[in-house]
C-alpha cells in the first residue's frame, strides 16, 4: 500500500474555497526545510528532479505522440533536419532516431549542458550542431521537423508590441512561432508544440488574487495529482517517490508563490491556455494539422502545424 501522505494534502488543498487554496499551500511549503540544492529547470543530468518529472505520464505522452509524428512524417524519407527548442534532459531522443538515415539535428538552448546531453543520446549517424542561444536571438535553419515542447511559455507576451506596454524588451510568442513556422514552411515541413493549457501571461498582474489561483489550478490542481498517480503507481521505485516528492515541494508548492510574486520580466511562466494558442496560431496563419490535449489531467496540449 502506497503512502498517502501527498493525495491527502493536495486533495484537502483542493477542496477549499479557491480564496484559502494559496495560504493552504503556503502552509503546506513551510513544514518542509526551505531550500533545496538544485533550481528547478536548470538541472537535467540522470539524478535531477527534471529527470524525475519526465517519468510522469503526462510528460511520457508528450514524448510518445511527439514520437509518432516525427516517425510518421520521416517514414518515406532518408535525409531530414530537425531543429529543437529547448532539449531539457533529452528524454524524447532516448533509442528513437534511426541509425540508417541522413539526420541533421539542431538544438537551440540558452542552457550549456543541455548540448552535451541531447548530443550523447543521437546515434553516430546524426550530424549534431548545438546553437547555445536563446530562441529569441538566433535564425532557425529550415527544417523538415521543429520541436518546441514547453519552451514558448518562457517567452513573454503575444508579440514585441504588446510586451513594450510592459516595459519588456523583447519578442513575443507570435514573432517566435512565425520564425519557426518560416522555417518549416521553406521545407514543407511541421512544427510540434506542446504547451499546457493555463493561462499566467503578462496580462495577469504580479501579487493579484487571479494570478495565484490560476497558478494554483495548474501546479497543484493538475500538475501534483499527475505527480502522485505517478508516486502511488505500484510500479513507482523508492527513489522515484523521493525525488517527485522534492518536485512537489520545491516545484510545485514553490511555484505558486514565486511566479505569484515575481515582477513581469522575472516571472518566466507567461502560459497561454489553449483558446489563445489557437487564437494565436490563427494570427501566425498557421495550418493546423492536428490539436489535441495529450493527458487526462488536462496538463498539456500538442499542436502540429504548418
Ligand atoms: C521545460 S524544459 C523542456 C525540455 C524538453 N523540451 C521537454 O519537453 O522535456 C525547457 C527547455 O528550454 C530551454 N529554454 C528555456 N528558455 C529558452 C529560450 N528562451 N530559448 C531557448 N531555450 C530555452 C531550457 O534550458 C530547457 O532546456
Amino acid at each position: 500500500m502506497k503512502n498517502k501522505f501527498w493525495s491527502e494534502r493536495i486533495n484537502y488543498i483542493i477542496s477549499l474555497p479557491q480564496g484559502h487554496q494559496r495560504d493552504a499551500v503556503r502552509k503546506l511549503r513551510s513544514t518542509f526545510p526551505k531550500n533545496h540544492t538544485e533550481q528547478w529547470n536548470t538541472e537535467f543530468d540522470s539524478g535531477s528532479l527534471y529527470e524525475a518529472w519526465t517519468n510522469i505520464l503526462p510528460m511520457q505522452n508528450i514524448y510518445g505522440l511527439n514520437r509518432k509524428v516525427i516517425r510518421d512524417f520521416t517514414k518515406e524519407i532518408n535525409s531530414f533536419t530537425i531543429t529543437e527548442i529547448g532539449g531539457g534532459n533529452g528524454a524524447l531522443w532516448r533509442n528513437f532516431l534511426p541509425e540508417d538515415k541522413n539526420i541533421t539535428f539542431y538544438l537551440i538552448d540558452q542552457n550549456p549542458k543541455t548540448g552535451e546531453i541531447i548530443k550523447s543520446l543521437l546515434p553516430k549517424n546524426v550530424n549534431f550542431e548545438f546553437v547555445n542561444k536563446k530562441v529569441q536571438d538566433t535564425d532557425i535553419p529550415p527544417s523538415d521537423i521543429i520541436v518546441s515542447s514547453l519552451i514558448l511559455h518562457h517567452i513573454p507576451g503575444h508579440t514585441a508590441e504588446e510586451n513594450l506596454k510592459y516595459n519588456i524588451y523583447s519578442p513575443g510568442k507570435l514573432e517566435i512561432v512565425k520564425k519557426l513556422l518560416d522555417s518549416v514552411r521553406n521545407k514543407s515541413g511541421i512544427l510540434i508544440i506542446n504547451e499546457s493549457d493555463i493561462y499566467t501571461d503578462i496580462r495577469l498582474k504580479p501579487k493579484t488574487p487571479f494570478l495565484y489561483q490560476k497558478l494554483v489550478d495548474s501546479y497543484i490542481r493538475r500538475a501534483c495529482k499527475a505527480i502522485i498517480y505517478t508516486m502511488e503507481h505500484e510500479s513507482c521505485s523508492e527513489e522515484l517517490f523521493e525525488k517527485l516528492q522534492n518536485v512537489i515541494i520545491y516545484w510545485a508548492l514553490e511555484q505558486v508563490e514565486r511566479a505569484g510574486n515575481a515582477e513581469l520580466p522575472e516571472r518566466d511562466v507567461y502560459e497561454l491556455d489553449a483558446i489563445h494558442w489557437l487564437e494565436l496560431l490563427e494570427s501566425a496563419k498557421a495550418n493546423i494539422i492536428s490539436h489535441k490535449n495529450s493527458d487526462e489531467w488536462n496538463l498539456f496540449h500538442q499542436y502540429v502545424i504548418n
